[in-house]
């Protein structure tokens, strides 16, 4: 059975940002909501927080950062938290160094990964990410692929005027690779100087997703998944994200996380309300204790946006 929270919101999954580092500077990166850091957990650490999680009921665990693959720890972390056994382990990554890394993780026991590329155009990768990198993240999507990281799922964050007309593209490639194509739709970020870059290259989804509508063979709808819908397209597969700031995606919130330096952060959008977990495992607290911290920070989270139903 899982935690559930106040709101009646179970917690099924847990986001690990185990790095702040990146080697890419995507102009729109949101950071996952976090502040810069300087101490990153030790694969002990991460591995004691995910077994306190899942004897808490979390099903799911997904590492993320920054860039994950970035750590030269990544392979033993991956074995550590496989071997607590979760329903399903996940990476998200940006892909470059995923060639070099695919085989060696599947066989620590990844199940799957997410690879965040937005374009097959050189020049604009290079706009995007300020690298070079596109051969190596097109490759590591080959090659996570073939080594059996099922599904590999492509998030392309859809922007106008830079990537908009790739979408067709980008779902071909992701056929010849076995991959799903998810389209993310850009998200405001405290880090993008002024609203004028958002509103410069926003993307609405709505008249695309009549496009999909009317393509598909199928949708579906993915319920604790803030309801996103799965499009099923000549044996080919397009989900779609849409941005998190509305009520309706905080009632189905279902995803704790926690930050580099081991603090737990029950909401995405929130940085006033870490708790911390590493400081008390230093000091020595056993797993009962440390559960009850977490079992505590997992029933005071609160939804971001509450209903408007005047109380
Ligand atoms: N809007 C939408 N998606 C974003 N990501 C990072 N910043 C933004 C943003 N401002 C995406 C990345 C990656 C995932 C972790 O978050 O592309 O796929
Ligand atoms: Fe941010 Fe991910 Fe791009 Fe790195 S690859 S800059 S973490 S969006």
């Amino acid at each position: 059975m899982p935690a559930i929270d106040k709101f009646e919101r179970p917690v099924f999954s847990l986001r690990i940002s185990i790095t702040n580092r990146c080697n890419v500077r995507c102009f729109y990166c949101h950071h996952d909501g976090i502040l810069p850091q300087s101490y990153e957990m030790t694969p002990d650490e991460i591995y004691r927080v995910s077994k306190i999680a899942a004897d808490t009921g979390v099903r799911k665990i997904r590492l993320s950062g920054g860039e994950p693959l970035i750590r030269n720890d990544i392979v033993e972390i991956v074995e550590k938290i496989a071997a607590v056994g979760f329903k399903d382990t996940a990476i998200t990554t940006n892909g470059t160094l995923l060639g070099k890394y695919a085989r060696e993780l599947e066989a620590a026991g990844l199940n799957r990964v997410n690879v965040s590329f937005d374009t097959l155009n050189p020049e604009t990768y290079k706009f995007i990410t300020k690298k070079d990198y596109i051969e190596k993240a097109k490759d590591g999507i080959k090659k996570a692929s073939e080594a059996g990281l099922y599904p590999v799922k492509v998030n392309m964050v859809v922007m106008k005027g830079i990537n908009d007309h790739e979408i067709w593209d980008m779902f071909h490639f992701c056929k010849e690779n076995n991959a799903i194509l998810q389209l993310i739709e850009l998200l405001k970020a405290d880090n993008q100087s002024s609203s004028k870059f958002f509103s410069e290259y926003h993307f609405k989804m709505d008249e695309l997703e009549e496009e999909l509508t009317q393509k598909a063979d199928e949708v579906k709808t993915r319920q604790f998944m803030q309801d996103r819908k799965k499009y099923f397209i000549e044996d080919g597969e397009i989900e779609v994200v849409k941005p998190m700031d509305n009520t309706e995606f905080c009632k189905n919130c279902t995803r704790i996380r926690i930050t580099p330096d081991g603090k737990i952060k029950p909401c995405l959008l929130r940085n006033d309300n870490l708790v911390d977990l590493i400081e008390p495992m230093r000091q020595g607290y056993s797993d009962e204790e440390l559960k009850k911290i977490f079992l505590d920070a997992v029933q005071n989270r609160e939804p971001f946006f509450k209903e408007c139903s005047g109380n």
